[in-house]
């Protein structure tokens, strides 16, 4: 089925230049870009987007990081979209991480895993919103 997801490209791929060859892969794989843009997460954002990650121990040094530096914040279109763009992710510790997917490629530890992408479309629905609006969705 036809499905959008929200993927940030974290202040980690921002800083290390990787955004185009990130997104060249999810352009090569077949998506459609329906949204994208640069920007810097403010912490009220930053708490809406990891709400359930809240009064964990990483929490703190995750909204740190995250709002630190800009991040890429785009939609992908397409069939199966949220499986596939998590499967192209790899897990979420880049250790685990098998080479040929991003976090295999370009992460080593679990801080700093280069990219974000929606678990379900609840999740993806949610997220959307906390970066665009209706009329930057193309
Ligand atoms: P992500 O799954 O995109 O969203 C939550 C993030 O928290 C996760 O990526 C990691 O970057 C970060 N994180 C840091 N430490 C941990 C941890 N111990 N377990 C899970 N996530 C962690």
């Amino acid at each position: 089925k036809m499905e959008s997801t929200l993927v940030l490209l974290k202040p980690d791929a921002v800083r290390r230049k990787l955004c185009g060859e990130i997104l060249s892969r999810f352009e090569r794989k077949g998506f459609t870009l329906t949204a994208l843009k640069l920007l810097r997460l403010t912490p009220a954002m930053a708490a809406s987007h990891y709400q359930e990650h809240s009064g964990k121990p990483f929490y703190p040094a995750l909204i740190d990081f995250i709002t630190a530096s800009p991040v890429v914040a785009m939609v992908l279109t397409g069939p199966d979209a949220i499986k596939l763009v998590r499967a192209m992710m790899g897990p979420t510790n880049p250790v685990a991480a098998p080479p040929g997917t991003i976090r295999g490629d370009y992460a080593t530890v679990m801080s700093e895993n280069i990219i974000h992408g929606s678990d379900s479309p609840a999740s993806a629905q949610r997220e959307i919103a906390i970066y665009f609006s209706e009329q930057e969705l193309i």
